[in-house]
C-alpha cells in the first residue's frame, strides 16, 4: 500500500501560476502531501494569500512574484526554489492564459496575442524545464508535470493560439520524457476538461446570460455532469509526481469528467466550453 501513497514528503515542488485556479489547488495539495512548495505567479496579493493559507494549514510554502512570459521570470522560478529549499524535485508547469481577444479566427488573431499565449503556455514550460533539469539530475531524478488541456487532443471552434499551445505542451512532454528518462526524470501531462477557475469564469462571462448558469451548462456537457474543481486536477498531479507513478512517463492523463471520451457524434454545442 505504501507504494500507492502519494508521498511528497520533503520534496521541493515548484508550481507556476500557483496563486489562483488550478495552480492554487495544486499548491494546496502538494503542501498537504508534505512538499515544500514554491508558488510562482504575477499576482502578488493572491500568491501571498495562498502561501499564508498553506502555512495556516501546517504546510511549507514560499512565494515568488514573476512574469512567466519572460525568460528572467522563468529562470528566477527555478533559482528561487533552489535558494529557498535547496533543490527542485517536482516542477509543475501550470501557468496558462486564454485571453478574451484570443477567441477568434486565425485571421482575427493578432500576432501579439499569438506570441503572448505561446510565451506563457509553451515557452515558459520549456524554460523552467531547461533550468530545473540540472537540479533534478543532481538529486538523481525528478518529475515534471505539465498542465495541457483536452483542447490539445480535440478541437473546438475559434481558439487557434490556445489549441496550438496545448498541442505543443503534449509534444514537449513526450520529447522531454524520452530525452531524460535514463536520468530518472519523469515528464507527464494532465489534460483538464472544464474546471471552475477564474479563467473559466472569464470565458463564461463572454457568453450571453448568467455566468453561474453557463458554468452549470458547461458542466452538464461533461458525461459526469459537472465542471471540475481545482482539487480534481491537484490530486492527480500529486499522484503523478509521487512514487505511485514511478513507471509512468511521456504520457498524458485526461481529468475531464469523461469529456474526451465523447465521440464526434456527440450533440454539437456552440460554443464549446472553455477548456474543453
Ligand atoms: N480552467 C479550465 O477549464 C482549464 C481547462 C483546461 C486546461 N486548463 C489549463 O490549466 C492551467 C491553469 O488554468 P486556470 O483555469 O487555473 O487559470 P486561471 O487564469 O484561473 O489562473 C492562472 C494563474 O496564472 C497566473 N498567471 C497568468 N499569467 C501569468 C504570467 N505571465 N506570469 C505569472 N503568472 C501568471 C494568474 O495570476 C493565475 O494565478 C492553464 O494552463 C490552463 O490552460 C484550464
Amino acid at each position: 500500500m505504501e507504494h500507492l501513497t502519494p508521498a511528497l514528503s520533503g520534496r521541493s515542488f515548484v508550481v507556476t501560476g500557483g496563486a489562483l485556479g488550478i495552480g492554487g489547488g495544486i499548491a494546496d495539495a502538494a503542501a498537504a502531501a508534505g512538499a515544500k512548495v514554491l508558488v510562482v505567479d504575477r499576482d502578488a496579493g493572491a500568491g501571498r494569500a495562498r502561501v499564508e493559507r498553506i502555512a495556516a494549514a501546517g504546510g511549507t510554502a514560499a512565494f515568488l512574484q514573476a512574469d512567466l512570459a519572460t525568460h528572467d521570470g522563468c529562470r528566477a522560478a527555478v533559482g528561487e526554489a533552489v535558494a529557498a529549499f535547496g533543490a527542485v524535485d517536482v516542477l509543475c508547469n501550470n501557468v496558462g492564459i486564454q485571453p478574451a481577444e484570443s477567441y477568434a479566427t486565425a485571421e482575427e488573431t493578432t500576432e501579439e496575442a499569438w506570441d503572448l499565449i505561446m510565451a506563457v503556455n509553451v515557452k515558459s514550460y520549456f524554460l523552467t524545464a531547461k533550468y530545473a533539469i540540472p537540479h533534478m539530475r543532481r538529486r538523481g531524478g525528478g518529475a515534471i508535470i505539465n498542465i495541457a488541456s483536452v483542447q490539445g487532443l480535440q478541437s473546438a471552434p475559434l481558439v487557434p493560439a490556445y489549441a496550438a499551445s496545448k498541442g505543443a505542451v503534449l509534444s514537449l512532454t513526450r520529447q522531454l520524457a524520452i530525452d531524460y528518462a535514463r536520468e530518472n526524470i519523469r515528464v507527464l501531462a494532465v489534460c483538464p476538461g472544464s474546471i471552475d477557475t477564474p479563467l473559466l469564469r472569464t470565458a463564461a462571462a463572454m457568453q450571453d446570460g448568467d455566468v453561474e448558469q453557463t458554468v452549470r451548462d458547461w458542466g452538464r456537457a461533461h458525461p459526469l455532469g459537472r465542471t471540475g474543481q481545482p482539487e480534481d486536477i491537484a490530486s492527480v498531479v500529486v499522484f503523478l509526481a509521487g512514487a505511485g507513478a514511478s513507471f509512468m512517463t511521456g504520457e498524458y492523463v485526461c481529468v475531464d469528467g469523461g469529456y474526451n471520451a465523447l465521440g464526434a457524434w456527440a450533440e454539437p454545442r456552440e460554443p464549446a466550453p472553455a477548456g474543453a
